[in-house]
């Protein structure tokens, strides 16, 4: 366990080591946990949930569906420990053992989201505070335990034992998932624990005030403090607000590692642990990089069809989801250690979205299809049966509420699982695909950036991960296999021979160093409007506007614009005219370096918005505008591709994917049309049909 206040110098390192470096501590644990090839498929269930007499039947049922493991206990804290220091863990024994007699593994969870009643009345200060200082009450929901209050960690700490202690040697128990979905109720805790915890890792961080005060630019509006005792939990002050964020996820990945140290400490090495990280683009402070060191490998959650982004009137957006951004979270997830599982996957109909809409019949059998495509090594359906009483009972479930019938959901999930489990045989691990290789793209990402500008917009149609997502889908559109990586990771050529970074605004020398040469040894890097306006304190250089990045891409930098939406802008690029609004900067190309996208119109008609420059071996392209409707990406990314990899083998529409998994090439349709994969004339389709539907499946093989 480290904390600010045992180790400082420990606390420290774990903190600079964990916040930029992605690659340096990743396990390579993957065929020792998943030694056979292909995907495992699960569920969610809560024995405690059922009559005890049901429960031999439903487990049996898991079975029979095909199914190969089983979820536990990670919301039980009342049930494993009713009163303080009295457990009961006969029930959960039970329920282990009748997965193992029906041949289910099982996942375990540890139960820290949910705080038992006993706990929050004693110590009413294991509850967080919201930032107006209200304290949690306990009132039936979860996440609300204040990672930072000693007496919560303690708790947190002696359950895991109990149950580590029980289980993590059982050769029953496949794997670990510690607490769920990450993150604190409402973003942040403003308790005073918290506030201390704050303090402590302030006081680690800068050392003196002065550093604090000089950090915080503090002398704008008198915001300078006379000691550490001043702080409050910040409010307006952008750079006291991204140290808060960061302790935040500083804190929750301490909270996850403790746990994981607890149960790797009492197992024998054969178990896996994980957690099941949340979409990550509304929970800006949680960072899965952060536990690579502890936990084995990452796994997410997703329930497509709440909440589609740039869905651009598609007419079975809500019922076919969120494609690109289970796409991204898969690759965002898989990145942290190179393999991953879904812990949850939507079975059917929900009950939180905007308006909970039937998935269309096959778009969840489409789902298990995309996890497979994508690499999962595990997909887990959130949950078995639908509850009949709580918060989540409007939530489908694979079964229907009688416990007996499948519902419709859950038959194309299980529909999904059969296929999968004949065709994964045909996987050939250590097979690659020549286009995959050299196309390979890194996409530069830091929560810390996202949230330094999500801080600070500048105009207000500004959004960070819509602007990921441009590059994120146009790449995805050509077919490009995707890995995310930190600054402080290993930028190889070689392995990525292309790397977005897409609006990076806080960036050191180092890494601006750092990215030419990767470029100089052959890297075509591709970087993106308003990257390196900041130091990487957050505060604007003291030179002219990015001054610093120049030399890298190659021009002078004059100004930045931003239009109204009703009055965009245009810029030519390739002979064809795009409009833009939110960002567009105004460049001049240095000699040597060629200008591939001009304004078309305002005072600035006729200089440059996109830079394009050869490097020692590779290239550097600065797009330095967003354009409307994210076509000019698209081109822009075909004609660098294409210059690069010679033909490209894909050119689908947004929503559409092709994924390449070990000698298997599968294509998924989130659309409301008909698309014709473009599959070579002697590929042998394994499954589906090559004019795809929408909510459609292919599988072929060159
Ligand atoms: C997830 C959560 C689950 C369950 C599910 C319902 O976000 O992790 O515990 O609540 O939503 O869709």
């Amino acid at each position: 366990m480290i904390t600010p206040a045992m180790n400082p110098a420990k606390y420290l390192t774990f903190i600079f080591v964990a916040a930029l470096s992605f690659q340096s501590l990743a396990h390579a644990d993957e065929a020792k946990f998943f030694p056979e090839k292909g995907t495992h498929f699960g569920v969610y269930y809560y024995p405690e949930h059922w009559p005890e007499d049901q429960w031999e039947r439903d487990i049996k049922r898991v079975a029979e569906l095909g199914f190969d493991f089983i979820h536990y206990a990670e919301f039980s804290w009342a049930r494993l420990e009713p009163e303080e220091g009295k457990y009961d863990f006969a029930w959960l024994d039970k329920a282990v053992q009748l997965a193992a007699d029906n041949n289910l593994k099982v996942i375990m969870s540890t139960p820290s989201p949910c705080i038992p009643a006993w706990l929050a009345t004693k110590h009413p200060e294991v509850l967080i505070m919201n930032s107006d200082g209200r304290r949690n009450k306990h009132t039936g929901s979860r996440l609300t335990g204040s990672l930072a209050n000693p007496i919560y960690r303690e708790n947190v700490a002696r359950i895991a034992t109990k149950l580590a202690e029980r289980y993590s040697k059982d050769k029953r128990v496949w794997g670990w998932q510690i607490s769920n979905e990450p993150h604190i109720q409402g973003g942040a805790d403003y308790s005073p624990s918290a506030h201390k915890a704050f303090v402590d890792y302030l006081k680690e961080k800068y050392g003196t005030i002065d550093k604090l005060n000089e950090a915080w630019g503090a002398s704008f509006w008198s915001f300078t403090h006379n000691n550490f005792e001043q702080i409050n939990l910040p409010g307006g002050n952008p750079h006291a607000r991204l140290d808060f964020e960061t302790y935040t996820s500083l804190e929750i990945a301490r909270d996850l590692d403790d746990q994981a140290n607890i149960v790797r400490k009492h197992g024998d090495g054969s178990q896996w642990i994980t957690t099941n990280y949340a979409y990550y683009k509304g929970l800006k402070n949680v960072n899965p990089f952060l536990t690579r060191d502890t936990l084995d490998f990452a796994s997410r959650t997703m329930y497509l069809s709440h909440n589609r982004m740039n869905s651009s009137g598609d007419t079975l957006a809500h019922r076919l989801g969120s494609g690109m951004e289970y796409a991204l979270s898969a690759d965002l997830t898989k990145s942290v250690s190179g393999y991953m599982g879904i812990m949850e996957l939507q079975p059917s109909q929900i009950n939180w979205g905007k308006f909970n809409s039937m998935p269309l019949p096959g778009a969840v059998r489409m789902w298990v299809w995309h996890a497979f495509a994508m690499g999962d090594r595990f997909v887990c359906t959130y949950r078995f049966r639908q509850p009949l009483f709580g918060v989540e009972q409007f939530h489908h479930g694979i079964m229907q509420t009688d416990g007996v019938s499948v519902s419709h959901g859950g038959k194309d999930f299980v529909k999904a699982v059969k296929e999968i489990n004949q065709i994964e045989d045909q996987l050939q691990p250590g097979a690659t695909d020549p286009f995959i290789e050299k196309s390979r793209t890194g996409i530069l990402w830091s929560n810390r950036n996202i949230i330094d500008i999500e801080n600070y917009k500048h105009h207000q149609d500004w959004d960070t991960w819509q602007h990921i997502y441009t590059y994120y889908q146009n790449l995805k559109r050509m077919g490009v296999d995707v890995e995310f990586f930190g600054e402080s990771d290993e930028l190889d050529p070689e392995h990525i021979p292309f790397l977005v970074v897409p609006s990076y605004q806080m960036m050191s020398k180092e890494l601006i160093g750092k990215l030419d040469s990767y470029a100089n040894a052959g890297g075509h890097l591709i970087i993106t409007t308003r990257s390196g306006l900041k130091d990487e304190k957050g505060h604007l250089w003291e030179a002219k506007i990015q001054e610093p990045i120049w030399k890298l891409i190659g021009g002078e930098i004059h100004y930045y614009d931003h239009l109204p939406s009703n009055l965009p802008g245009k810029i030519s690029f390739n002979g064809k005219s795009y409009s833009w609004h939110i960002w567009g900067t105004v460049i001049d190309p240095f000699e040597g370096t060629t200008s591939w996208g001009d304004f078309e119109d305002q005072f600035y008609q006729g200089k440059s918005a996109i830079l394009h420059r050869k490097a020692t071996q590779g290239s550097v392209t600065y797009v330095g505008a967003w354009s409307d409707d994210w076509t000019l990406e698209y081109d822009l990314l075909r004609h660098l591709y294409g210059s690069v990899v010679g033909d490209l083998p894909f050119d689908l529409p947004p929503y559409v994917f092709a994924h390449y998994r070990q000698g298997l090439w599968t294509a998924v349709n989130y659309t409301d049309q008909i698309i014709d994969i473009p599959i070579p004339p002697d590929a042998t389709i394994l499954t589906g049909e090559k004019k795809l539907p929408p909510a459609g499946v292919l599988v072929w093989r060159k």
